[in-house]
């Protein structure tokens, strides 16, 4: 199992790294449709952002003029001067109060809207897709991905613009303070973006990374948990927790090569701003000695200086800050943009229920999107009409749940046609074409939930009486009645707190409920006490009744209501019939019969 996982991580990695070429902050952008329907709140936002900015940039100038009123000793000069200052700052503090909340409810708002987009586009992808991603790191991309585009929206992003304001207004001032000392500030600039814009992409490519890993590691966290009786049963729990360990060790490591570079990139940045500064108050200081400038004019240069310097060391934290959001907002965009291996058609036709031929498969020719090379299904041709029973039989693999897969569209087929109702499933919507079937799976899925809403799963409009009805039909009434709370006992996660046969018959009773037309019966291969068997035959009948019916039979009674029989072997069609018939003819059907089929 271990071995598995290292391989699959590894093919996804790898499937990652080949589209990491020629990425950018440009798929953060890809996110910024998520804000159209809040452009009011921005616009606030950004007109609070310009406002608190400016109030910040006028204090140098207060400053500037008591220090110089100070030497020129008037007082009343003075005084107004503080008392602006005081006005000033509360203005201040209510702007920044107000664009922390602006911006803050905006991010948690987008972040929401991107959460629940990634959970809808997911919850209608094929199977297909989730043959690729592990459900937890599906789940990680959902949550931890978008938890770090919260944190860069909410602050990185006001802080970003706050201080581009900044650097703009604080550069503007001081050249208007002094043109001589801002001309040697700006020698710095290039000192500082070269290296930030190089480990910048280096931070980036390192952020994504480290977000993959945690994204596997919850891949095979949930896995095992699922599985956590399974794995304590084969002794696996050392090899369980090294696995795991190993993962977020990998995942450290990863952080732990992003936390350097930023590290590094800080201490050169604060390094070269304060140097410069120094050098600059240096020069400044010569200056004022020499009375080319006042004391107040050079103290008003270096808090412009001072808030350049700021602003430049915050918007490189920033700029780290994003480039580990953009690595995320690419996990993400790309789950956004991902398309479906089976597209709906764009003019839909509507299924007539009322059609004679309830399915038709003509010449159907089928593989798996990732074996492409093995054919599953191979030039299949059957019909049946409506209200007959038709089983399939043949050994294990032979292709019989494909054949489901293929007519509820989960995959697409690459040869032939299939009708249902007559018509193309091709031209109907996915909606319309499943509400044709009611399928009771070979493992039934049960939800967290009581056992009154897993069979209202079948059809969520259903009452608590139809439901209780659709119960006793599929003979699960009476032991629902034995459970601690009836109707209403919680069955646990998949259903761990029920028995096998009891998810079966709840799984008929879903079927019951749903009452579609045709119904389609992987039959369970585990073998049940005699008693739930019948049970559970005599519920499958009553549902065969008035309705068409495609079964994978593995048991005699089931093989021997149908009216057809398709005997199956490796994706091809090797005999047909009726059990008498086929019995008659021998080969692999009456081997099957000796062998496999359960007969009671
Ligand atoms: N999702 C998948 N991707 C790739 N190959 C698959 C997938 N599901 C099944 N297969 C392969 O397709 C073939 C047919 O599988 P299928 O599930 O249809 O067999 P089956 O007849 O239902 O067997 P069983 O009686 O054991 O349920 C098998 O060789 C199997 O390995
Ligand atoms: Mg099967």
């Amino acid at each position: 199992m271990t071995d598995l996982k290292v391989s699959r991580r590894k093919a996804i990695s790898d499937h990652a790294g080949e589209r990491e070429k020629g990425r950018s902050i440009s798929s953060l952008s890809r996110l910024f449709s998520f804000f159209r329907p809040y452009k009011v709140n921005l616009t606030f936002a950004a007109f609070i952002l310009v406002i608190t900015a400016g109030i910040s940039l006028t204090f140098p100038i207060a400053i500037r003029r008591v220090v110089d009123g100070f030497y020129l000793g008037s007082l009343q000069l003075m005084d107004y001067y503080f008392t602006a200052a005081i006005g000033l700052a509360s203005l201040l503090a209510i702007g920044t109060a107000l664009r922390f909340y602006l911006v803050t409810r905006l991010g948690e708002r987008v972040v929401t809207d991107i959460r629940v987009a990634l959970f809808n586009k997911v919850i209608s992808m094929s199977p297909g897709f989730f043959e690729r991603l592990l459900t937890g790191e599906i789940l990680s991309r959902i949550t931890t991905d978008t938890t770090l585009i919260l944190s860069v929206v909410s602050s990185s992003v006001s802080l970003a613009l706050r201080n581009i304001l900044l650097l703009a207004g604080g550069l503007f001032f001081m050249f208007l303070t002094s043109v001589k000392l801002s001309l040697l500030v700006l020698l710095l600039v290039p000192i500082m973006v070269v290296p930030i814009l190089a480990m910048g992409r280096k931070l980036r490519r390192l952020s994504r990374e480290s977000q993959s890993k945690i994204a596997d590691s919850s891949g095979v966290a949930s896995e095992m948990l699922l599985a956590a009786s399974t794995i304590q049963a084969y002794n696996y729990i050392g090899q369980a927790k090294t696995t795991f360990t190993n993962l977020s060790e990998e995942t450290f490591n990863v952080a732990k090569k992003r936390i350097r570079v930023r590290s590094l990139m800080t201490a050169l940045i604060i390094f070269v701003v304060f140097v410069g500064i120094v050098i600059i108050l240096w020069i400044g200081a010569r200056d004022v000695k020499a009375g080319l400038i006042s004391p107040g004019y050079l103290v008003q240069f270096i808090i412009y200086s001072a808030f350049v310097a700021g602003a430049v060391a915050a918007l490189s934290e920033i700029f780290g800050e994003l480039q580990r959001a953009a690595g995320a907002a690419e996990r993400i965009t790309e789950i956004l943009a991902t398309g479906d291996f089976i597209e709906e058609p764009e003019n839909p036709e509507i299924m007539n229920q009322n059609n004679q031929d309830a399915i038709m498969f003509k010449d159907v020719t089928f593989f798996y999107p990732t074996r492409p090379t093995e054919i599953v299904l191979d030039n299949l041709s059957f019909n049946l009409k409506k209200g007959e029973t038709l089983a399939l039989v043949g050994p294990s693999g032979a292709g019989k749940s494909s054949i489901f897969l293929a007519l509820q569209r989960f995959y697409e087929f690459s040869g032939g046609t299939i009708e249902v109702h007559g018509k193309s499933i091709r031209k109907v919507r996915f909606f319309d074409l499943r509400q044709q079937f009611a399928m009771v799976p070979q493992e039934p899925s049960i939800f967290a939930n009581s056992v009154m809403e897993n069979i209202r799963f079948g059809r969520p409009d259903a009452t608590d009486s139809e439901v209780r009805n659709a119960s006793k039909q599929a003979a699960a009434h009476d032991f629902v009645n034995q459970l601690p709370d009836g109707y209403s006992t919680f069955v646990g996660e998949k259903g761990v707190l029920l028995s096998v046969g009891q998810k079966q018959r709840i799984s008929i009773a879903r079927a019951f409920l749903r009452n579609a037309p045709i119904l389609l019966l992987d039959e369970a291969t585990a073998s049940l006490d005699a008693e739930s068997e019948n049970a559970i035959q005599g519920a499958l009948e009553a549902l065969a009744k008035s309705r068409t019916v495609i079964v994978i039979a593995h048991r005699l009674a089931t093989v021997k209501r149908a009216g057809q029989i398709l005997v199956m072997d490796e994706g091809k069609i090797v005999s047909r019939g009726t059990h008498q018939q086929l019995l008659v003819q021998g080969g692999l059907y009456s081997r099957l019969a000796k062998l496999q089929f359960i007969s009671r």
